[in-house]
């Protein structure tokens, strides 16, 4: 039997691997502490889920238009005037199964095979692969906390070819937490602009802020910045709604009519059921949103002081922004833990989650192979639960 070679060289999502691995060991019987998750642990907001409960009693469970219902269309336009300063009209939305899909849909749409992709690392794993299965090539631009994990226009600037095409940008980041300022924001949009690029920009933690940070949609920056654009977003993570699976674009209507005419003969409409949650979500109290984060905000900052005080873990640079801690750990490179040599990050989460019991996903599915992700998406008692394993692993040596 052969697969194609599409299928031969996509690398599965090590995160969700990961989870997967944890999820197993739990069922198993073992007690996981589980910091790798990439979704909040929080339960969806009671009035949420009333709201889908309501769409499944009023037979709203038929297929819906491919680009998604336009009662959540006319919301995601309200949404984007009131939260973001953009103005759009339902015809420039598709609605998506998460924002991995408006991802992919805008990949799809955008390249021709070799064209290349601008993406600074550490990245969310999933954005090389998408720009592959595109037939895209990504470029990495590396940053690390000299820079505060960000990435400017001078970095872009310098690996710009002529089969550049698109600049992806993540803020606030998944991992690090980096949030890009309205100046350094300017700066891109102003190279975009210049170069004749694209922009496609995943907004999906910009609820999620800390220490005052400030998200700014680049998209604001004028009509020649916003028609380049490709703004990508998603309930999954500010509403707690991972598994209802809604994500959305707001772009040029050429885009929005090309990736709508795609999930057309691919996925159609993600859940009828979900995009009148959804509609709930972004006309109705904003209540839980805050809540969440401000439990995050204190989970963020009471596991920052924590892991600084583990040997050979540091967090220089404060997240501003998602649910995520990037440790560099290299400085335990060469030592023994648990009778085991660590060279890399990949032999360090191993161990950690064979004998300290802790998931946690190394920086390599992340191009970051000198950090672990620990995500805190998860309460405080197993906050600590975990970290005291993991201290008394590297207690043992
Ligand atoms: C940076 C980033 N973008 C997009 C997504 C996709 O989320 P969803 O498909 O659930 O909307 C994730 C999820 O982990 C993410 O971390």
């Amino acid at each position: 039997m052969r697969l194609s070679a599409r299928a031969r060289n996509l690398t599965p999502s090590p995160t969700m691997a990961i989870d997967a691995k944890s999820k197993q060991m739990l069922a198993d019987g073992v007690d996981v502490v589980n910091f790798s998750v990439g979704e909040p642990d929080f339960d969806t907001p009671e009035s949420i889920k009333a709201a889908g409960i309501a769409a499944i009693q009023q037979g709203k469970t038929k297929y819906t238009p491919a680009a998604g219902t336009l009662e959540l269309r006319k919301a995601i336009c309200e949404k984007l005037a009131r939260e973001n300063g953009l103005q759009y009209t339902p015809d420039q939305i598709v609605v998506s199964n998460g924002g991995k899909q408006s991802l992919y849909n805008a990949y799809q749409v955008l390249l021709d095979p070799g064209e290349e992709v601008i993406i600074q690392a550490p990245y969310w794993v999933s954005y090389p692969e998408i720009v592959r299965l595109a037939g895209g090539v990504p470029v990495v631009v590396e940053t690390d906390e000299s820079t505060g994990f960000r990435m400017t226009a001078d970095m872009i600037r310098e690996k710009l070819t002529t089969r550049t095409r698109v600049i992806n940008l993540n803020s606030p980041s998944n991992p690090t937490g980096a949030v890009l300022s309205r100046k350094e924001l300017a700066e891109i949009a102003a190279l975009a602009v210049e170069r004749d690029l694209i922009i496609v920009t995943d907004e999906i933690y910009e609820r999620l802020l800390y220490d005052g940070a400030e998200h700014v949609s680049i998209a604001t920056f004028g009509e020649e910045v916003r028609k380049r654009t490709i703004t990508v977003n998603g309930l999954s993570k500010a509403y707690s709604m991972t598994g209802w699976r809604i994500g959305y674009t707001a772009s040029e209507r050429i885009f929005a009519k090309a990736m709508g005419d795609l999930q057309s003969q691919s996925t159609s409409g993600p859940s009828s059921i979900s995009q009148a949650a959804a509609v709930e979500a972004l006309r109705g109290t904003q209540e839980p949103v805050e809540q969440m984060r401000q439990e995050f905000d204190r989970r963020r900052r009471h596991m920052m002081t924590r892991l600084n005080s583990l040997p050979g873990f540091s967090v220089k640079v404060a997240p501003e922004g998602a649910f995520y801690l990037f440790p560099n750990v290299s400085g335990l490179f060469g030592q023994t833990i648990a009778g085991r040599r660590i060279t890399s990050s990949d032999d360090l989460a191993e161990v950690i989650l064979e004998r300290a019991h802790v998931a946690v996903v190394p920086g390599t599915g992340f191009g970051a192979p000198n950090y672990i992700r620990f995500s805190y998406a998860t309460s405080m008692e197993r906050i600590d639960e975990g970290l005291d394993r993991i201290a008394r692993l590297l207690a043992e040596g």
